[in-house]
C-alpha cells in the first residue's frame, strides 16, 4: 500500500477559521426561491409559505451567511420592488435569466426565512443598472433604526427593528460582458468607492466586498483587480473570487486536481491585493470573499433548451445540476483549499443552496433531499471550526492529462476550542488504498473518536428523490493510534473526516 505522511502540531497554525467560510448563496434564479425555499401550496409549508423540509436540511448545514438576492439577477434588480404590500409588487422581466420575477418573496420574507435557518444575510446591491444612490438607500432601509424616509418605510412595511445586515456586496461580476451594466475596471472601481463611502456613512458598522473577476479565465483577470482596487482599496474590506469547475471529458484524475488551480487563484488575488496595498503604503489587508464556488456543468445543455422553450416563464428549472460522487470529492477538496488559506479567505459561499447548482434538491409538491455535495459541506461546517492548522504533507504523486505531480493525498486540519483535532483528507487514487501516517505527538495523548468516510464504487452515482442515500457517509475504520502516531487506511476515491 502506498503511504502518505502528515505532521500536525498546535504551533503550526494558519489562522482562525472565520465561520463565514461555510456560507451559501440564494439567487432569484430558477427554482431556488420559488419551488425551493418557498412553496406555499406544499403540504409541508409553514405559515409563511416556506418549506419545512428544506428548512431542516438547511439548518443542519449551520450556514452563517447567505448571499442574496443575486448573482447576475441583482445587476438589473430594483430593491424597492421587493418590499411593501405583496399585491402591489411589480412583475419584472429578469434579463439575467430571461424569466419573470414576481417579487412574491422579497427582503422581509427572505429575512424571516434566514432567521429561521439561523443565517445572516449577505446582501448584494445593484451596481449594474443602478448607482450609489440606490445602494445607500437600501442600507438606510435595512439598517437605520427609524426617523428617516427609508427606515420609516421599513417600519410601515412591518419590520420595526432594523434587519442589521452587516455584510454587503458592491455589485456582482461587474467585469463580465454578460452582466447588465458591465463596466470597465476603472469605472467600476470609482462606482464601488462612491457606493462604499455613502453606504458606510449611513451605517459605519457594515463590511463591504468589492467585485473581483468573475473567473480567473477572464482575459482581464489580474488587471481588473489591480485597477479597480487602486480606486477603492481604502473603502472596502474584501474582494470577491468566483470559480466553478466541470468534468465534461469524464477525466476524473484531472478533475480531482482542479483545486490546485484554485489554490493558485487564491494566492494570485492575495498578491494583487497586497501589491495595491503596498503602493498605497497601507497597513490594511483585504480579506478574500470566495462568494461563488462549486461544480457547475451538468445542466448547461439542458438550460439552453429550457430557455429557448420557456423564455419569460416563472421559476424555470434552470442550473439543476444533479451531482455525482466525484463532484462531492472535488467539493471536499475545495473546502480543504479554503481551510489551508484561512488566513486570507474570510468568506466563502457555495453557489448555491437549493435546486440551483445546489446541495439540496426539491421536487415541486414532493420531497427534498441531500445531493452528494451536501456531505462534505456538512462535515466541514460541523467540524472545521476553530483554528486551521498547517499540515506538513508528504505524498506520492500521479500525473494526469493536464498536470504532473498531483499528490494522492490532499488534507487540511483544524483544532477547535474544545481541543478536538479534525483531519479532512481525500485519497485521489482511482484504484488504491493509501496509508495515512499522521504524527500528532505535538498534541499529547489523542485518540480517534470517529472516522467518517464518503465513498462510492461508481464516480457517477447520484442521490435522487427515490434513492436519497445512494451516496451517504458511513463510519470508517478508526486506524491505529500508537503514542501519538496514527496509521489509517484511506480507501481509493474517498473523502475522510478523522476526528480526534
Ligand atoms: O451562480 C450562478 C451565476 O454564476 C451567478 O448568477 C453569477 O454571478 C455567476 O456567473
Amino acid at each position: 500500500m502506498k503511504r502518505a505522511e502528515l505532521v500536525l502540531d498546535r504551533d503550526y497554525a494558519i489562522g482562525a477559521i472565520n465561520p463565514r467560510l461555510y456560507g451559501s448563496f440564494i439567487e432569484h434564479l430558477g427554482r431556488a426561491v420559488y419551488g425551493g425555499i418557498y412553496e406555499p401550496e406544499h403540504p409541508l409549508a409553514d405559515g409563511f409559505g416556506f418549506r419545512r423540509d428544506v428548512i431542516e436540511l438547511v439548518k443542519r448545514l449551520r450556514i452563517p451567511i447567505i448571499r442574496y438576492p443575486g448573482g447576475n439577477f441583482v445587476s438589473g434588480f430594483n430593491w424597492e420592488d421587493s418590499v411593501g404590500p405583496r399585491e402591489e409588487r411589480p412583475r419584472r422581466l429578469d434579463l439575467a435569466w430571461f424569466t419573470t420575477e414576481t417579487n412574491e418573496v422579497g427582503l422581509h420574507e427572505f429575512a424571516q426565512w434566514a432567521g429561521e435557518v439561523g443565517s445572516q444575510i449577505m446582501y448584494a446591491v445593484n451596481l449594474g443598472t443602478r448607482d450609489e444612490d440606490a445602494a445607500r438607500n437600501i442600507v438606510e432601509y435595512a439598517n437605520h433604526p427609524g426617523g428617516s424616509y427609508f427606515s420609516d418605510m421599513r417600519i410601515r412595511n412591518g419590520a420595526k427593528e432594523p434587519f442589521g445586515i452587516k455584510l454587503w456586496c458592491l455589485g456582482n461580476e461587474m467585469d463580465a460582458p454578460w452582466q447588465m451594466g458591465h463596466k470597465s475596471a476603472y469605472e467600476y472601481g470609482c462606482r464601488a468607492r462612491e457606493a462604499a463611502k455613502m453606504m458606510r456613512w449611513v451605517d459605519p458598522g457594515i463590511e463591504l466586498v468589492a467585485c473581483g473577476s468573475s473567473s480567473p479565465d477572464m482575459p482581464t483577470f489580474g488587471a481588473w483587480e489591480y485597477t479597480m482596487l487602486t480606486e477603492c482599496y481604502d473603502q472596502v474590506d474584501h474582494v470577491s473570487l468566483h470559480r466553478y469547475y466541470g468534468n465534461p471529458t469524464h477525466d476524473t484524475a484531472s478533475f480531482l486536481a482542479r483545486n490546485m488551480e484554485m489554490d493558485v487563484f487564491i494566492k494570485a488575488v492575495v498578491s494583487i491585493c497586497d501589491a495595491v496595498g503596498a503602493t498605497k503604503r497601507s497597513s490594511k489587508k483585504l480579506g478574500l470573499s470566495f462568494d461563488e464556488w462549486n461544480v457547475w456543468y451538468h445542466s448547461s445543455e439542458q438550460d439552453e433548451e429550457i430557455k429557448k422553450k420557456a423564455r419569460w416563464d416563472r421559476a424555470l428549472p434552470l442550473l439543476e445540476d444533479i451531482y455525482n460522487f466525484e463532484d462531492a470529492l472535488l467539493v471536499g477538496l475545495m473546502l480543504i483549499t479554503f481551510l489551508r488559506n484561512a488566513d486570507r479567505v474570510k468568506i466563502a459561499c457555495m453557489a448555491q443552496l437549493v435546486n440551483v447548482i445546489a446541495p439540496i434538491m426539491t421536487c415541486n409538491g414532493g420531497g427534498a433531499w441531500a445531493q452528494t455535495i451536501y456531505w462534505p459541506l456538512l462535515h466541514a461546517s460541523t467540524y472545521g471550526r476553530g483554528t486551521a492548522l498547517r499540515p506538513a504533507i508528504k505524498s506520492p504523486v500521479y500525473d494526469c492529462a493536464d498536470r504532473e505531480g498531483v499528490p494522492l493525498l490532499d488534507a487540511a486540519a483544524t483544532l477547535n476550542d474544545e481541543g478536538d483535532v479534525t483531519i479532512f483528507a481525500v485519497n485521489r487514487s482511482l484504484t488504491d488504498d493509501l496509508l495515512l501516517a499522521c504524527d500528532t505527538r505535538g498534541f499529547g495523548d489523542l485518540a480517534v473518536e470517529e472516522h467518517i468516510v464518503l465513498h462510492h464504487d461508481d464516480v457517477n452515482a447520484v442521490n435522487t428523490e427515490s434513492a436519497p442515500n445512494e451516496v451517504a457517509p458511513r463510519a470508517g475504520e478508526r486506524g491505529v493510534m500508537d503514542a501519538g502516531r496514527l496509521e489509517i487506511a484511506l480507501q481509493p476515491l474517498s473523502w475522510n473526516v478523522i476526528r480526534m
